[in-house]
């Protein structure tokens, strides 16, 4: 399958609003719940838009096929947090880790100064995809109810 990614548009709320509100992108979710609409907007324009964030539409054979982004930690500007997600017919055909390898290219070539990009998820097929992909398992505290692992990416 070919596999692109293009920088998220304002064009793109309503397409991002359907997909976080499917149960198969919410039950791999770390809130595990729906958004409203005015939540979704504010997010859209304040975050996945913002200079602090890099987001993309994953396209498979040039279909919307899921999103990926990486968002800057504030304070410690070298780190990114990276959230993604697929279709689950998209799944398990190496779309995800083709996307992912694009998707940390173009954090590489925009945010040079980058360090490291680190993922939290609940789902542990999900982390088992992100060991395969480079990331190092971080151990999962005892109070934590996600797991969390990182990518050097410098
Ligand atoms: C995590 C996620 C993005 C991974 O994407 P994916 O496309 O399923 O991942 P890949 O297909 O690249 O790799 C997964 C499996 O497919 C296999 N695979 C890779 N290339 C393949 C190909 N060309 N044909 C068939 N299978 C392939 C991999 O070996 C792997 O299988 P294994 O782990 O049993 O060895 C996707 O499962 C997803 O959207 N999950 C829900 C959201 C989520 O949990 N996100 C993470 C939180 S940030």
């Amino acid at each position: 399958m070919k596999v692109k990614l293009r920088r998220l548009q304002n064009g793109d709320k309503s397409l991002l609003y359907h997909f976080r509100n499917l149960k198969e992108i919410i039950e791999n979710s770390l809130s595990q719940r729906k958004v409203s609409w005015n939540e979704h907007q504010r997010w859209f324009s304040q975050v996945a838009l913002s200079g602090y964030c890099l987001a993309f539409v994953i396209f498979a054979d040039g279909v919307p096929a899921g999103h990926l982004r990486v968002e800057q930690d504030r304070k410690y500007f070298i780190l990114g947090e990276l959230s993604m997600y697929l279709l689950r017919k998209y799944r398990n055909e190496g779309v995800g880790s083709l996307a992912l390898e694009q998707g940390v290219d173009m954090v590489k070539w925009e945010w040079p100064f980058l360090k490291s990009i680190h993922i939290r998820t609940v789902s542990s097929t999900a982390l088992r995809f992100f060991e395969k992909n480079k990331f190092e398992v971080s151990r999962r505290g005892a109070k934590e109810e996600c797991w969390r692992a990182i990518r050097q990416v410098d």
